[in-house]
């Protein structure tokens, strides 16, 4: 989703607006654009398509200059274009906007601009922002900002370029700050201040930031000055290097052994789970549990759901956080809201965090990016410890989303038996995970061979089913196949007449007491004539022996959701690569989707 990066200081603006943006391109986009400050004014260059783009053009016509904002756009308000990529400029051309979020009552700015003879050249709602700024500005900026975030009603983080200066608003979307030597740098995340600045703040909503080259002075939105200091954050750039890997979602399905390590290490201590909360009573006495999330971490929901009702008898619903900001939810005296967020920044699951807290509900976040709102914003904090994920397909992220899932359920269940059996299997998954590696050529193979279908159908029973979810939500974002999981026994129920000689349904099936269930399922889409590919356990190979099969590795079969995704995360990877796709920039999707 839409990226900001900007920098004042004393070196030139455009090789770090650059590398910012380059950073940034993880979150998803479409478009790209710099604004920066030269002897001869504000020179603007933006276009659609990626930042290797910009870079080459700006290779051969050179901005110098020392204050300059740079964009990643991922279109809302009007579709691809270099004219609604950002920056956007005022009429007068002296101020030059970017924003993240949406505008929501822009259409009526808009009308209202025209009126004062303001002329728009974009689509977008966010190049209100730049004329209304213009409007109010005219003698004093910082008071025509107060007087212009007056009318400005949505989600947004903006930077505005001004002179010599920038300034930053917040109401929404994240913004960092970051200081380094005589210069500022800022960023809609960490990763984006390219490892210039250890010492970093993070706007609240409500505040200002302004900036110039040798200070930088924090406001509220009603303009008086407030007080916040800089932190030091260690943040690893070496987490946003290839390091050898063709791909990023390749590297970071390989680092799930080492996630599953770091999760180990952090949260097991012997035979207990070593979680810290700030009031771990809330915990004890339980009754109901929402799990709430989008997208893949959603899907880890649905697996913490099987496994929290399994092993502490604790109803969990688990519900799309959109739905939840609008639902009623019915409250059965103790209840946790758990939020689940790689990013901590989506959008719909923040609302759904801040709804709950309206509640009354008690709130535990699991998420990936420390300093993130939704980290901030809850009472409690799990991190999943995946370190940086920068493929768009989440994969990692959600290995460490159902690791401490798990844990969280083992830690609810230890108020009333012992853990240690739990976690001794617990400690193996990392080495069962690398077993499942070596089956990476076979997976490639099989990629190659399927790639041509145009429809796959991916099928299992209980958490067979939950894995069937992600897995197919992976093979869409990433291949642009139409894929859907279903329940095994549900299949016949309609969706089978689908089934034919273009379709594949890949069958998975860890959980020996089902085996006979799933094998029945895939016969009966072989009687079809649709292909197979079974997934399962060797003990029981010689029943499926009739498929095309990938056998897992050995290992308890409560413990399968781990084992079962990484073979089809690769079965993923490899189709998008014989199709010849972005693997690590799908067309459409945003990493961070920071709107509702
Ligand atoms: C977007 C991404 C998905 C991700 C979802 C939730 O839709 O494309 O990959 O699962 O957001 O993101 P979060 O950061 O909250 O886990």
């Amino acid at each position: 989703m839409c990226g900001i990066v900007g920098y004042v200081g004393t070196e030139e603006a455009q090789d770090i607006l650059l590398r910012g943006l380059k950073t940034l391109e993880y979150r998803g986009y479409d478009s790209v654009g710099v604004s920066i400050k030269s002897d001869d004014g504000i020179k603007l260059c933006k276009m659609s398509g990626r930042v290797a783009g910009l870079e080459s053009y700006l290779e051969k016509n050179r901005i110098s200059g020392l204050i300059g904002i740079g964009h990643t756009r991922w279109a809302t308000h009007g579709g691809v274009s270099q004219m609604n990529s950002h920056p956007h400029a005022s009429f007068s051309k002296k101020i030059h906007i970017v924003h993240n979020g949406i505008i929501e009552n822009y259409a009526d700015l808009k009308v209202f601009l025209q009126g004062k003879g303001f002329y728009f050249e974009s689509e977008t709602d966010s190049e209100v922002i730049a004329h209304l700024l213009e409007y109010y500005c005219c003698d004093n900026f910082f008071d025509g900002l107060i007087e212009s975030l007056r009318h400005l009603t949505g989600v947004f983080a903006f930077a505005a370029m001004f002179g010599e200066e920038i300034y930053i608003a917040k109401k929404g979307s994240p913004i960092v700050v970051g200081h380094g030597l005589q210069e500022y740098i800022f960023s809609s995340d960490l990763s984006g201040l390219s490892g210039r600045a250890r010492d970093v703040v993070f706007l609240e909503d409500g505040e200002i930031a302004v900036l110039r080259s040798s200070s930088c002075d924090f406001f509220s939105f009603s303009g008086e000055k407030i007080d916040k200091q800089f932190m030091e954050v260690n943040f690893d750039s070496s987490e946003s290097l290839l390091e050898g890997y063709p791909h990023y979602m390749v590297k970071e399905i390989f680092q799930q052994a080492e996630v599953l390590e770091r999760i180990i290490q952090n949260y097991i201590d012997k035979n207990s789970i070593a979680f810290s909360f700030m009031n771990p009573g809330c915990f004890s006495e339980l009754k109901k549990i929402y799990i709430v999330a989008c997208g893949t971490a959603y899907h880890a929901g649905l697996v913490g759901k099987s496994i929290i009702e399994g092993y502490s008898r604790i109803s969990v619903e688990v519900v799309v956080a959109s739905e939840f900001i609008n639902n009623d939810p019915i409250l059965e005296g103790n209840t946790l809201c758990i939020l689940i967020s790689q990013s901590g920044e989506t959008m719909d699951t923040l609302f759904a965090l801040r709804k709950a807290k309206s509640l009354g509900i008690y709130t535990l976040a699991i998420v990936n990016s420390r300093f993130s709102t939704i980290s901030r914003e809850a009472d409690e904090v799990l991190y999943s410890l995946a370190g940086v994920e920068i493929a768009v397909a989440s994969t990692k992220a959600y290995i460490s989303q159902i690791g401490v899932l798990y844990l969280f359920a083992a830690y609810l269940s230890g108020y009333k038996r012992d853990l240690s059996e739990f976690l001794d299997t617990f400690r193996q998954l990392p080495r069962v995970l690398r077993e499942t590696f070596c089956l990476d050529s076979q997976i490639e193979g099989l990629a190659e061979r399927f790639s041509s279908k145009n429809k796959v159908f991916f099928i299992g029973r209980g958490l067979d089913y939950a894995s069937a979810v992600e897995a197919s939500l992976k093979l869409k974002e990433v291949s642009y196949i139409s894929s859907e999981a279903y329940p095994a026994g549900e299949l016949k129920h309609g969706t089978i007449a689908l089934i034919d000689d273009q379709t594949l349904t890949i069958a998975i099936s860890s959980q020996e007491s089902l085996n006979s269930k799933m094998i029945s399922n895939a016969k009966e889409v072989q009687a079809r004539g649709g292909d197979v590919l079974f997934l399962g356990k060797s003990s029981s190979h010689d029943d499926f022996s009739t498929f095309e099969t990938l056998i897992l590795p050995e290992f308890d079969s409560m413990f399968a959701p781990f084992v079962t995704i990484v073979p089809l995360q690769l079965f993923a990877y490899y189709t998008s690569l014989k199709l010849g796709l972005d693997v690590d920039k799908p067309r459409n999707l945003a990493k961070s989707v920071t709107v509702e």
